[in-house]
């Protein structure tokens, strides 16, 4: 079972006035590339989305499906950094929606649907996914043994969607070490029972078994550290803005969020958890 419609709204609809505050002004809600270390967040999320174009081999006259796309930043991305002319968005948030539909992004069609329930018109040319795949497995099902054939699922259904040999920028986060310390691993559980319900990060052998036979792994390209200074800045820009928040949301939203960030920054510190981007081309 994915994450629920309810788990979803608690992940990513508390307000969208509230994720603006601390994550970058386009609003990803995923890791940033740091190539030098020295760049802005906002210069590494575009790097982030230059390398998934390129691992998903686009170009403007391409039709791409962005699978959970958040409040669209990567959407925006392709249509007013490269011009991309036709791209599709698919969410499981209607907040995340109604803030896609709000920037009028030319060619931009972004909807609320299921990835299991949807049945694209046309074969897309490429696909691009930004950590969405956390989602689909329960704690649950991983401790069944289900992790892999639900990928798999995943991943089978997503090559149906695309022409043959077309290419697929994936990112995710990634389950590594589990920490040693209980208040380490009682951060780690508040973080996916109350940030984010339903979901549990998969592990990168787990992704690369899922994904064939479908897709061809071509690339890998891991990125812990990007993801501990991403999460480290964002925690800075919410410290910063903790009396508006706390006006606004509350002493609560201010505290499991405190906790949660604080909780990302030493999880990829210590290699608890780290970020993987794939290029995938479908066999
Ligand atoms: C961590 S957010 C990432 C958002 C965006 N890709 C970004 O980089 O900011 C995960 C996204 O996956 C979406 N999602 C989760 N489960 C989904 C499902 N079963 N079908 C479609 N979208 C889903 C959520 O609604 C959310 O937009």
């Amino acid at each position: 079972m994915t994450s629920t419609q309810r788990e979803i709204e608690v992940s990513y609809d508390v307000s969208n006035e509230f994720f603006r505050l601390w994550l970058d002004e386009n609003m990803h809600y995923t890791s940033a590339s740091y190539l030098t270390g020295t760049e802005t967040l906002e210069q590494a999320q575009l790097q982030k989305c230059k390398i998934l174009y390129d691992y998903a081999e686009m170009n403007p006259e391409k039709l791409v499906l962005d699978i959970g796309c958040g409040w669209g930043a990567n959407l925006q991305y392709l249509a007013l950094d490269r011009g991309v002319k036709r791209s599709h968005g698919i969410t499981l948030s209607t907040a995340q929606c109604e803030e896609i539909q709000a920037r009028k992004l030319p060619g931009v069609t972004a909807m609320v649907c299921d990835y299991k329930d949807y049945a694209p018109a046309e074969k897309y040319d490429a696909l691009i996914s930004i950590e969405m795949i956390d989602h689909l497995c329960s704690p649950a099902q991983a401790r069944e043994g289900k992790a892999v054939e639900i990928y798999r699922n995943y991943f089978n259904k997503c090559a149906t969607w695309l022409k043959p040999g077309a290419c697929f920028g994936f990112q995710a986060i990634l389950r590594n070490v589990v920490p040693r310390s209980k208040k380490d691993l009682l951060d780690l559980q508040f973080t996916a029972d109350v940030i984010f319900p339903g979901g549990l990060n998969p592990r990168l052998e787990e992704l690369i078994m899922a994904a064939h036979p479908a897709f061809e792994v071509l690339e890998v390209r891991t990125q812990r550290e990007s993801y501990g200074k991403t999460t480290a800045e964002w925690y800075r820009r919410l410290q910063l803005h903790e009396a508006e928040i706390r006006s606004k949301w509350g002493d609560q939203v201010y505290a499991d969020y405190d906790r949660y960030l604080s909780t990302c920054v030493r999880a990829f510190d210590k290699h608890w958890s780290s970020d993987v981007q794939m290029k995938l081309r479908k066999v």
